[in-house]
C-alpha cells in the first residue's frame, strides 16, 4: 500500500506531538518507500521561519525520534518538498500564502490537487481554521481530487461539546472526508487483537460470558503530566484516556466479528459494544479516582501532581480512573469489564487481560494451602508486545500439586518485520483515503454518553484520593475491586 499523490499540510508544527512523532512518522514513511516521491509537507504557524528553517527544525525532529536509520538520500528528497507559511489562525492573508503553496506544490512537486490537513491544535482553534480553510477555498476539493481533514483528540469534554466540535468541522468537511485519530487502533498490538480473535478457531468459542469470569483493561504510565498542565489539568484521566483509547479497545474485545474489515462493518460492531454499555448503578462503589503524590520512580524522586508546574495547588483533576462497566448482550451478560488508567505508576504498561473462570470441577485435592488462579489471556499492547496464556500445571514432584504458568508469544521473537509506529499507519491511512482505523462521531458520542454520568457524579465528590507515585493508584480503586471478590493484576 503507497500513497498516491498528495500533501500533508501542518497545523501545530512546533508542538510536541508534530516534533515526537507526525514529523518523524512522515520520514520513516517515506524511507520505507511508502510515500509518493512528490510527497509536499506544509507547515503553517506564527513563527518567522523561512522554507530553509522549517527542514531545519524537522529534520532535528526526525533525528532524534525516527524509527527508522536516518538515511541522508531519503531526507534530501523528502525535504524538498518541505514549505513553511508563517500567519496567524485568523489571517486571511496567511491563508491565501498557503493557498498558493499548496498550488506551487501541486505544479512543482506534483501532489496533483490532493492535500489533507492535520489540525494538531488546541479544539477551540478548530472553528477559526475550519473557517479560514473554507473562505480561502483550501477545503474545496477540484473535480477528481481530495481534500481532508485530521482532527486529533479531545473530541470534546462531554457529549455537548463533541457535537458543537463536530459541527464546525464538518460545516466545512464532508463526513467521509474527517479522519478523527485514536492513536490506538494505529498500534500494532491492538489490530492484532482482531487478527487473534477472528484469523483463529482457538480463542472465539471461550470468549463469552459461559467461560470468561471478568475484563481487564489497564492502561498504566509511569510518567507525570511532564509539561502538558495546561492541557491535562481540568482534563484528567477518564477524559484524556478513557473516553477514547480503552473504550476502543474494550469494543474491539468484546465487539462481534464484524462482516469485512471495512469501516461501516468495523463501526457497526463497535458501536453495538458501546451502545450496550451499562454503567454501574451506584457509581460511588464501582469507580475509583486518584490523585499522584511525590513518591519514587526509577530510582528518582518525582514530585506530586499538586507540586507540577501549571497545575493549580488545589486542583481536583484525577491522574487515575478506574471504572467497571457492564456490556448488556447476551455474550458478556454478567461480565464486568474493569477499566484502568493513570499516570505515576508501578511502570508503564498497557494490556488487555481476560480472566476465565475457574475449573468447575477438580479430580484430584489441591493442597489446602494452595491456591490456583484463573486461567488469563493477556493481550500485552506495549511495551513488551505480545501476548501470554497463563494455565495451571502440575508441578514436578511425586504430591499432585499444580502451579500457575505462562506460556509467552512475543513479536520480538516470532517476528522479525518491525512495527510501524501508530502515527505511520495512521498518516498513511489518511493519505490513501482509507477510514477503517479511525473513529466515527457516532462513536465519540457514545464514549461520551458513557462517560459523562460518572464525570458529573464524580464533580460532587470531592477531592481524588491520593496514591504514591510508583505504586499502582489509590487503595479505593483496589476497594472497588475487592467488593465484587476480585483483584487487580500487577502486570
Ligand atoms: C495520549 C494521552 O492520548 O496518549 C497522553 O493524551 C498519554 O496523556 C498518551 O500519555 C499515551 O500514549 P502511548 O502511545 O504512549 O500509550
Amino acid at each position: 500500500r503507497i500513497a498516491g499523490p498528495g500533501g500533508l499540510v501542518l497545523f501545530g508544527v512546533t508542538g510536541d506531538l508534530a516534533r515526537k512523532k507526525l514529523l518523524p512518522a512522515i520520514f520513516d514513511l517515506a524511507n520505507r518507500g511508502l510515500l509518493p516521491p512528490g510527497f509536499g509537507l506544509t507547515g503553517y504557524g506564527r513563527r518567522d521561519w523561512d522554507h530553509d528553517h522549517f527542514r531545519g527544525v524537522a529534520r532535528e525532529a526526525v533525528e532524534a525520534h525516527c524509527r527508522t536509520p536516518f538515511d541522508e538520500h531519503v531526507w534530501e528528497q523528502l525535504a524538498k518538498g518541505f514549505r513553511f507559511v508563517q500567519g496567524t489562525f485568523d489571517d486571511e492573508e496567511g491563508f491565501a500564502n498557503l493557498a498558493r503553496t499548496v498550488a506551487e506544490l501541486d505544479a512543482e512537486r506534483g501532489t496533483g490537487g490532493n492535500h489533507a490537513f492535520y489540525l494538531s491544535i488546541p479544539p477551540d482553534k478548530f472553528p477559526v481554521v475550519c473557517q479560514q480553510l473554507s473562505e480561502s477555498g483550501l477545503s474545496t476539493p477540484k473535480p477528481g481530487t481530495w481534500r481532508r481533514v485530521v482532527i486529533e483528540k479531545p473530541f470534546g469534554s462531554d457529549l455537548e461539546s463533541a457535537r458543537a466540535l463536530n459541527d464546525v468541522v464538518e460545516e466545512v468537511f464532508p463526513a467521509d472526508a474527517v479522519f478523527r485519530i485514536d492513536h490506538y487502533l494505529g498500534k500494532e498490538t491492538v489490530q492484532n487483537l482482531l487478527a487473534m480473535r477472528f484469523a483463529n478457531q482457538l480463542f472465539e468459542p471461550i470468549w463469552n460470558a459461559n467461560y470468561v469470569d471478568h475484563v481487564q483493561i489497564t492502561m498504566a504510565e509511569d510518567i507525570g503530566i511532564g509539561s502538558r498542565a495546561g492541557y491535562y489539568d481540568g482534563i484528567g484521566a477518564a477524559r484524556d484516556v478513557i473516553q477514547n483509547h480503552l473504550l476502543q479497545l474494550l469494543a474491539l474485545t468484546a465487539m462481534e466479528e464484524p462482516v469485512s474489515f471495512e469501516a461501516d462493518s468495523l463501526r457497526t460492531e463497535k458501536e453495538k459494544v458501546l451502545s450496550a454499555v451499562r454503567l454501574p448503578k451506584d457509581l460511588r462503589q464501582h469507580t475509583a479516582r486518584g490523585q499522584y503524590a511525590a513518591g519514587w520512580q526509577g530510582g528518582e524522586q518525582v514530585r506530586a501532581y499538586l507540586d507540577e508546574d501549571g497545575v493549580p495547588a488545589d486542583s481536583g483533576t484525577e491522574t487515575y480512573a478506574a471504572i467497571r462497566l457492564d456490556v448488556d448482550t447476551r455474550r458478556w451478560a454478567g461480565v464486568p469489564f474493569y477499566l484502568r488508567a493513570g499516570k505515576r505508576l508501578g511502570r508503564r504498561v498497557t494490556e488487555i487481560a481476560v480472566v476465565f473462570k475457574r475449573a468447575p470441577h477438580l479430580p484430584f485435592d489441591l493442597n489446602e494451602t494452595q491456591e490456583l488462579g484463573h486461567n488469563a489471556l493477556v493481550i500485552r499492547v506495549q511495551p513488551d508486545e505480545g501476548v501470554t496464556i497463563r494455565f495451571g500445571s502440575k508441578v514436578p514432584g511425586t504430591a499432585m500439586e499444580v502451579r500457575d504458568v505462562t506460556m509467552d508469544f512475543g513479536y520480538g521473537h516470532s517476528f522479525t518485520e518491525s512495527s510501524p509506529e501508530a502515527y505511520e499507519r495512521l498518516l498513511l491511512d489518511v493519505l490513501l483515503g482509507d477510514p477503517p482505523l479511525f473513529p466515527h462521531q457516532r462513536e465519540v458520542e457514545l464514549s461520551w454518553e458513557i462517560l459523562d454520568p460518572i464525570i458529573d457524579a464524580w464533580s460532587t465528590y470531592g477531592q481524588p484520593d491520593q496514591y504514591r507515585a510508583g505504586t499502582w493508584g489509590p487503595p479505593s480503586a483496589d476497594a472497588m475491586l475487592a467488593r465484587d471478590g476480585r483483584t487487580w493484576r500487577r502486570p
